[in-house]
């Protein structure tokens, strides 16, 4: 049975989490003492139940809770070597555990253990931290909360900190918590409901503040050419851009991306001082691991176009690397990690918006958010005040403690195509979709093209969330409709890395039974829509100058003369060859070119449900049931063909252990001597 205690916390927890204006994804903890039944002595033991290492407020769960021995904690004090060595203390946390002691003890523990409180908040929220990063922070602690709230100067995170809150708790028994210098605040109480309470009338108090008295313009005037593009034009320009960006922020390693065009983002980037500002920083911790100290901005207007948007990019991309080199040596000691990349994680563009980056797309989408939460923050600060981060040796001390390089190095292997995103069209069943799935797993992003915008969203759910799967409609013999399908992979995980030209349809008819429209119809989707899907893509990998891979689905009838099989044999036998040119074509980009040569896929494919099925037992003279079994007793090593068959041979295309081949056909027919290559 739960402990009451523990129930209370989760559901604080969890209701603090769920509305952003408290805290930042993932960002924050809370604690809980009481007492449980030691199973050892069958005695009463007190104990503290605090958020572990990673995870979100919103969904904590009793497993995200690590629990320690509160007398132990306490005794910590006794040891404690002082500052300079405060790191050591987080591996005694292990020795406070109760039991298995269930998550991570996060750095934070001996704030919640040391203060004097039942219960205790620790959040960032942007009101609290606009006033946290004033330049007269302490005075409008003050004067905004009176004696309820109690300013603590910016420390790092760590035992230290932990203490000195717990000083100022017990010199201020009428402060209900703390405004945490460049940081965020804590907050406390006897009971759940009283910590609770405190952290949102903190917050709330906070804000209401900014909001009545804030000046008009806190990111300054307008700036003359800086405002926000009307909506088609700056999705357009934002895929354009995209690419160039994404090279830009993979410069070091491989990166997945986001955009987003969200009012505030805009708002900042037409206003006079957001160059200053962005220079400037963020300053909570938790923001400037996610979004690296800076962002990298384009100081060109919005109407700059996009030659002159990607010329500029390149330039400031050098000099964004520069000044990164120089933050790290000016800052690194003997014994500091190595740099970890020195590419940006935000881009801002006028007019259009920002891109973020991370190792998937989750971490993505968080930089993005965590920047919005840091143009919050500066609004609230420069309203108020003047916006003063913490300085850049604390933000370096920060990110490149040992610590968080111990956190990092406990992260997961990444899986064999993390970061890269694909593009697999006619994916909403069959070959496509075994393909789709393949590739996520993975830990590919994937795009699912198909005729019908549901059926390729509902084959994406299958997958898993839009940060790992999104269905797009398109036909691809339709120019405007494959490019458009390409901005919106580009826009939903910043470029692309993998494209598979996988949709098809199959007539099956004699010479003389094919109309002229049967022929158009077939070659317009498998040999000019792969052709036009191929250009638009290209065009993204080039641009990016990551490499890639394009992989044509053709099939055996490419090579083997088949019956009844004029226009769907001629148009593959087109696929095949586009193998070849384009592997020939665009290997000094280093982008691969190979095809899988597929037969008798009968089980989830749509073609043999759709006629062709029938049609091709007809003419063999077997039941449509038995037609997969037929197909394996033709075979070599009479094997039924499967689509995961085929989604196998895509993966081993792209995957780095055939980096050095380009222009193969890979067959995959369970071995049909007619349709050998040579
Ligand atoms: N099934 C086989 O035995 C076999 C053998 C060799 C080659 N292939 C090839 O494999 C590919 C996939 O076939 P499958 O067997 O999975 O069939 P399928 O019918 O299940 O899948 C084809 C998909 O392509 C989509 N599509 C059709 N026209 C489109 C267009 N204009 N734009 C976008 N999408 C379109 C369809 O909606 C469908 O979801 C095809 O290119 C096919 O020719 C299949
Ligand atoms: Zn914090």
């Amino acid at each position: 049975m739960t402990n009451q205690t523990v129930t209370e916390l989760i559901e604080r927890s969890n209701r603090l989490g769920a509305d952003k204006k408290n805290t930042n994804y993932a960002g924050g903890n809370t604690s809980a003492k009481g007492t449980d039944v030691d199973p050892v002595t069958g005695e009463e033991v007190e104990l503290v139940w605090v958020k572990g290492s990673g995870g979100d407020l919103g969904t904590l769960t009793e497993s995200g809770l690590a629990t320690l021995r509160l007398d132990r904690m306490r005794a910590l004090v006794n040891v404690y070597p002082g500052v300079e060595r405060e790191d050591e203390m987080v591996a005694a946390f292990d020795y406070c555990l109760h039991g298995k002691g269930g998550a991570a003890p996060s750095i934070d523990t001996a704030m919640h253990g040391l203060v004097d409180a039942a219960h205790v908040d620790h959040l960032h929220p942007d009101a609290g931290i606009a006033i946290a990063t004033a330049a007269d922070g302490e005075e409008l602690t003050a004067k905004v909360f009176g004696d309820k709230v109690v300013w603590v100067p910016w420390r790092r995170p760590g035992f230290q900190l932990g203490l000195d809150i717990a000083a100022i708790k017990e010199a201020n028994p009428e402060a209900v918590g703390c405004i945490l210098g460049g940081h965020g605040i804590t907050a406390w109480g006897d009971t759940s409901e009283e910590a609770e309470q405190a952290s949102l009338w903190i917050i709330d108090t906070a804000a209401a503040y900014i909001e009545a008295n804030a000046k008009p313009e806190p990111f300054g005037p307008a700036l003359e050419g800086y405002g926000a593009l009307p909506e088609a034009e700056r999705r357009a320009k934002a895929a354009a851009l995209a690419p160039t960006i994404r090279g830009i922020a993979s410069a070091d390693r491989p990166m997945v991306g986001h955009f987003t065009d969200d009012a505030a983002v805009l708002d900042f980037l037409s206003s006079a001082e957001h160059p200053r500002l962005a220079a400037l920083g963020t300053s909570c911790p938790d923001h400037f691991l996610r979004t690296k100290v800076k962002p990298l901005v384009l100081d060109l207007p919005a109407g700059a176009t996009v030659e002159e948007s990607v010329a500029r990019l390149g330039e400031l991309a050098v000099a964004y690397r520069e000044d990164y080199q120089g933050y790290y040596d000016r800052n690194a000691t003997p014994d500091s990690p190595a740099i970890r990349g020195a590419d940006p994680l935000i881009v801002l563009v006028p007019g259009v918006g920002m891109f973020s980056f991370g190792k998937d797309k989750q971490t993505a989408r968080v930089a993005g958010e965590f920047y919005l939460n840091a143009i919050n923050v500066m609004r609230g600060a420069e309203g108020l005040s003047t916006y003063a981060p913490i300085d850049e040796a604390e933000k370096f001390r920060i990110e490149y403690w040992a610590l968080e390089e111990a956190k990092l190095a406990r992260m997961p292997k990444l899986k064999p195509l993390a970061t890269r995103i694909a593009l697999v069209t006619g994916a909403a069943g069959g070959i496509g979709k075994a393909t789709a799935k393949r590739l996520a797993a993975e830990g590919a992003c994937v795009v699912i093209a198909d005729l019908d915008q549901a059926k390729a969203e509902a084959a994406a759910a299958e997958i898993g969330g839009t940060d790992v799967a999104i269905g797009v409609a398109a036909d691809v013999s339709d120019e405007d409709a494959v490019q458009s399908m390409v901005d919106a992979a580009v826009l939903a995980f910043g470029g692309l890395d993998l494209v598979v030209n996988n949709a098809g349809l199959s007539l099956s008819k004699s010479l003389l039974e094919t109309t002229a429209a049967d022929w158009d119809l077939q070659h317009a989707v498998m040999a000019k829509g792969s052709f036009l899907v191929s250009k638009a893509a290209a065009k993204v990998l080039i641009e990016q100058g990551l490499g890639g891979d394009i992989v044509y689905i053709s099939s055996k009838n490419s090579v083997f003369a088949g019956p009844n099989n004029i226009a769907y044999s001629a148009t593959k036998a087109d696929q095949a060859h586009q193998v070849r040119l384009l592997a020939a074509e665009l290997g000094e980009f280093g982008i691969k070119v190979n095809g899988v040569n597929p037969d008798g896929v009968v089980q989830g494919s749509g073609i043999f449900a759709s006629g062709w099925g029938a049609n091709r037992a007809a003419v063999y003279g077997v039941e449509e049931k038995d037609l997969g079994k037929f197909y394996a007793q033709r075979t070599i090593l009479k094997r039924e063909v499967l689509p995961e068959n085929i989604a196998n041979a895509v993966f081993v295309l792209c995957s780095s252990d055939l980096s050095h081949t380009t222009g193969l056909h890979v067959p995959v027919d369970a071995g049909v001597a007619a349709a050998f290559l040579r």
